[in-house]
This record gives C-alpha cells, sequence and structure tokens, in this order.
C-alpha cells in the first residue's frame, strides 16, 4: 500500500452519543455505553470514531449548544469516562474525533452570560451585537433555523447575531480574544490525545461586518417549501442559486480560509491530526494541505437518486475539482439527514438498494463516513405526536406549515417530523430486546426506538446471519482493509453510457494491482461491456462464486449484484 495517513485508510463510524448505547440506565446514551460496544465496532472492521458533541449542554440543539467545551455533559460521564473510552478505543486502533462547533456556543455559555450582561463587558465584543435600524433587526438576513437572524436583547437594547437558533449566538471571530480561547479548545482535546476534529458549521464562522441586506427574491419558508417539493434537476438548480443569495453575506466568506489554514498548522504541530468539515465545498482543502484534511462529498449523499449516472457525474465532478494532494471522503448519511433506506428504498428491493449505498462508500475513492445504524438498515422513524418531538426544527415546520401554508394539523404533524431530525436519531438498536436493547426494559429512552427492531433490524439478529445486511458490511469493510487498490487505488470509470451498472477500475499506479467494481443498480439482468482486455478473479460478489475466473472484456449481472474483481496480472 503506498504511506498513505490513518485517516485516508480507515472506515469512520459517526457515533451520536444520546442514541448508541445507554449503560447507566436512564433512556440516554453515555460513553460508556460506547465503550462497552467497542468490539462491535472493531469486528465491524471501524477504525474511526466521530463522536457528535459530548459537552455540557443546555440540549435545544442536542449538544450543537455548547455551555462549555472543555467537559463531558453530566448525563453522558465524566472526563474520567471520556478518557477511558479514548484510551480503550486506541488499544484496539480505533481513532476518535470530536465534534467542534465553532460557529457558536449555547446562550449559557459563560461567555454569552457575560457578553451579554452590559454593553462594555470585556466580552462584549465575543459576539456579534448590534442597534437595530428602523425599529426593527440590523438587516434583512435569515437565521437558517427559521425566523430572523436577530434577537434583541432587552437588557442592552441591542440584537445578538445567530446563524442557528436564537440559544446559539454567533461568536465573533474578527476579535481574536475568542481564536485563542477556541484555539486552546483545541490544544485542550488534543492534548488527551484525540485524533481529530468534525468542524462543525464551517462555513458560517464569518459574516460580512457590513450587514448588507441580502436580496433573495423569495422569503426563506417559501423557499424552504419549495426545495422540498421540486423534483427535476433544473428546478433545485434554480434554487439553489436564490439560497445562495439569501445567504451569501453569511456563509463561506474568503477570511474563513485564513483562519482554516491557521487551524490546520496548530493540529499539524500534534502529528497526524485529521481536521474534516461539515461543508462541501471544495476551496476548504486550500491548497491540497494547507486547510482541512477532508470535506464530506455532500453532493452525492443528497442526490435524490442513486443510479449510475449520478454516480459518475458526481465523481467526475469531485475527484475532478479536488486540488492535488486532498483526499476525497464520502458519507451517505448523518444526523441532519434522513437514513439512506428511507431515502433511496423503493419498497421492494430495499436490502438491495442498501447493499449498493454500502458498496459506494467501501470501494469509491475517498474516506468513507458510515451513520451508526446504518450498517443494520436502520430507517427514519416519523413520529405522529408533536409532544414527542425533541428537535425545535421540526417543530418549527409544524408551526410554518400551520400558520404560513395552511395545512391541516394531522398533516402538518407528519411534515414537521420529516423536517425534524429526530426521525434519523433513534436509538441504536442492538437486539431484539425490549427497547431493542438500547435501554433496560421499562425504561423510556429519550427518543422512542424504530419498533423494525423486533423485525430482524438488530445487530444481534443480523450478526447471526451471514445473509444479513450487517454481514454484508462486515465482509466488505474487511475486503477493503486487505486490498490495497480499494484504499488507494485511482477511480478509472468503464462503461460510461450503461443506464443500469455502474463498472469502474480502483487501480494503483503505475501497473499496479487493480480491481473492478460493478453494480447493476437495476432491478433487470444485464450485460455490460467493459472494453477491459482482461481477466479477473472474483474477490467478492452477491452473486458469483468467490475465486472464479473470467474474461472481464464483458459482463453478465444479476438485479442489484454486487462484484467485485480481482484484475490479473499479465492477462
Ligand atoms: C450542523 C450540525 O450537524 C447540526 O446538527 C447543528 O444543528 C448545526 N450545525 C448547528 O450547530
Amino acid at each position: 500500500m503506498p504511506e498513505l495517513k490513518w485517516w485516508q485508510k480507515a472506515v469512520f463510524y459517526q457515533i451520536y452519543p444520546r442514541s448508541f448505547a445507554d449503560a447507566s440506565g436512564d433512556g440516554i446514551g453515555d460513553l460508556e455505553g460506547i465503550r462497552r460496544q467497542l468490539d462491535y465496532l472493531q469486528d465491524l472492521g471501524i477504525e474511526a470514531i466521530w463522536l457528535c458533541p459530548h459537552y455540557p449542554s443546555p440540549l435545544v440543539d442536542w449538544g450543537y449548544d455548547v455551555a462549555d467545551y472543555t467537559d463531558v455533559a453530566p448525563e453522558y460521564g465524566t472526563l474520567a469516562d471520556f478518557q477511558r473510552l479514548l484510551d480503550e478505543a486506541h488499544r484496539r486502533n480505533i481513532r476518535v474525533i470530536l465534534d467542534l462547533v465553532l460557529n457558536h456556543t449555547s446562550d449559557q455559555h459563560p461567555w454569552f452570560q457575560e457578553s451579554r450582561s452590559s454593553r462594555d463587558n470585556p466580552k462584549r465584543d465575543w459576539y456579534i451585537w448590534r442597534d437595530g435600524k428602523d425599529s426593527g433587526p440590523p438587516n434583512n438576513w435569515y437565521s437558517v433555523f427559521g425566523g430572523s437572524a436577530w434577537e434583541y436583547d432587552p437588557r442592552t437594547g441591542q440584537y445578538y447575531y445567530h446563524f442557528f437558533f436564537k440559544e446559539q449566538p454567533d461568536l465573533n471571530w474578527r476579535n481574536p480574544e475568542v481564536k485563542r480561547a477556541m484555539f486552546d479548545v483545541v490544544r485542550f482535546w488534543l492534548d488527551r490525545g484525540v485524533d481529530g476534529f468534525r468542524l462543525d458549521a464551517v462555513g458560517t464562522i464569518f459574516e460580512d461586518p457590513m450587514l448588507p441586506d441580502q436580496r433573495a427574491p423569495i422569503r426563506y419558508p417559501e423557499w424552504l417549501k419549495a426545495w422540498h417539493s421540486a423534483s427535476d434537476e433544473a428546478e433545485r438548480e434554480r434554487l439553489w442559486r436564490i439560497r445562495q443569495e439569501m445567504f451569501r453575506y453569511q456563509e463561506d466568506l474568503p477570511e474563513v480560509h485564513d483562519l482554516m489554514q491557521e487551524l490546520r498548522a496548530l493540529v499539524d504541530t500534534y502529528g497526524d491530526i485529521v481536521l474534516v468539515g461539515e461543508t462541501e465545498d471544495l476551496a476548504y482543502y486550500g491548497h491540497g494541505n494547507d486547510e482541512l484534511h477532508l470535506v464530506f462529498n455532500f453532493p452525492l449523499m443528497k442526490a435524490p437518486r442513486l443510479t449510475p449516472a449520478v454516480v459518475r457525474a458526481n465523481q467526475q465532478e469531485r475527484l475532478g475539482g479536488m486540488p492535488s494532494g486532498a483526499w476525497p471522503c464520502n458519507t451517505m448519511g448523518n444526523h441532519d439527514f434522513s437514513r439512506v433506506l428511507s431515502r433511496y428504498g423503493d419498497g421492494q428491493h430495499d436490502m438491495e438498494i442498501a447493499r449498493i449505498a454500502a458498496a459506494l462508500m467501501l470501494t469509491l475513492r475517498g474516506t468513507p463516513f458510515l451513520y451508526y445504524g446504518e450498517e443494520i438498515g436502520m430507517r427514519d422513524l416519523i413520529l405522529t405526536d408533536l409532544a414527542q418531538f425533541k428537535d425545535p426544527l421540526g417543530r418549527w415546520w409544524y408551526q410554518v406549515e400551520r400558520e404560513l401554508f395552511g395545512t391541516p394539523h394531522e398533516e402538518a404533524v407528519i411534515r414537521g417530523a420529516r423536517f425534524g431530525r429526530d426521525k434519523c436519531r433513534t436509538p441504536m438498536q442492538w437486539s431484539p430486546a425490549p427497547n431493542a436493547g438500547f435501554c433496560p426494559p421499562g425504561v423510556q429512552p429519550w427518543l422512542p426506538v424504530h419498533p423494525n427492531y423486533m423485525e430482524g433490524v438488530n445487530v444481534a439478529d443480523q450478526l447471526e446471519d451471514a445473509w444479513s445486511l450487517l454481514s454484508f458490511y462486515r465482509r466488505l469493510i474487511h475486503l477493503r482493509q486487505r486490498t490495497p487498490a480499494l484504499v488507494a487505488g485511482d477511480y478509472l470509470p468503464l462503461a460510461e453510457d450503461s443506464e443500469e451498472a455502474l463498472v469502474f477500475l480502483r487501480a494503483l499506479p503505475p501497473n499496479g494491482p487493480a480491481c473492478l467494481v460493478a453494480m447493476n443498480m437495476s432491478d433487470r439482468p444485464i450485460r455490460v461491456v467493459t472494453g477491459l482486455r482482461k481477466w479477473g478473479r472474483c474477490m467478492f460478489s452477491t452473486h458469483r462464486p468467490e475465486r472464479r475466473e473470467e474474461d472481464l472484456r464483458e459482463l453478465r449481472l444479476a438485479p442489484f449484484e454486487i462484484t467485485i474483481m480481482e484484475l490479473k496480472e499479465n492477462s
């Protein structure tokens, strides 16, 4: 294998701590719960964990409103528990990266408490305070979570800026003291041995200090409504341009790249640390070695349909657009997004489609990030009772549906549930036992468990079944680990006009080992001409016997077949 860094080789696994495993028995996941599942993750082949925020928080945004950056939320454990988890993960060669929320704090953070206490408080300028205009907010900017981006604070008669909820005031990164304090946070965790950070909402860190009004032609709720019902690509592109206009003074300002360079320089002093940005903007790779190590391929995750043409176009755009030296990063879901099976399942071939999605993650070029539960085929749970909603976004959208669009209550609840993020944050399904083994029987989990845990969507049942989705993930992750071409090889598309099959090579240059990956993404048997004058030996297949050798010029693929062939040398 060519010299690659650990974060280029590892399969990452995202853990939402509240929902993963509850060791204390209070219905809330915790660090000890995660620690007890390290064997499971190791056996699956996971080599790195991304831990969603574990810091003390009033939980308005379920941890993304941090009240103390250098501690552990009491319901998750203590700093000692954290250290134990980290050390035990390391002992199993599993790295741990943390979620770093740079853009904003909780309004309960002592920094903000001080800042809001008086206009001349030394921390006043740590946040973005402005006078109102014409008896309203300073300008017409939106919060991406609804309403104005400005909140009036009667105590000092000024507005503060918040890109997200009003309980998440934005820090003022133009103040050097803010940077110093946050860089101290980075050092605090690196000194404890963490292996990197996922940078939350990295594009929102700076905003235009002149506060010009945005000039989008429609209001944000109308935009969201249109976005969620847009069916064709042209309409989505048109709407995306409107969104960019709407938030152009609040996102991806050039200054953020200087900050990323400084942060990169800081983490580089600690060795092989990884920074992965919650952004799809390739500009965050900088020159390929001076900003973020990884930028998520969100366009693939957000594709309304998974087809060979969509994947090929995506790969061409992403791989072609990256600076040299940069490394791709693929994901199919996270805690903000509908689960992969709920999005792409067609009700008839769901397991086949889930396998295709997994195979994409594990064979395309780049570091894969899996989302907890994806490996057992967990689905969205659409709550039908407003009282169960935990995510304020779901409640906000319910209100918008009711008040702005006149949607009847029941329909508005469903739409709110679909819009909100509770759906993809339900407890991990460990077994067919009550509460899916997430927490003890009789205890109420913080979010309801998806009832399909009783129908085989759980770890215990799938571990016993060689044909389960979990076994598929496990086999493929292990194959990937022992196949350098699948990790480090270049991506070379074949059969580029096939509408049904995605076929590509992963090849180590020059003339090194290579694999052919073929996926029939349709429900019909097909024949695909690769044009490859080589023989291959089957390494992995949903349908073919392993080790069988065949001419690769033309392949017959069964419906939804996934096959990986090792190219035979000198053939
Ligand atoms: C992105 C996170 O993934 C999301 O969950 C959160 O609400 C916002 N950033 C604000 O921190």
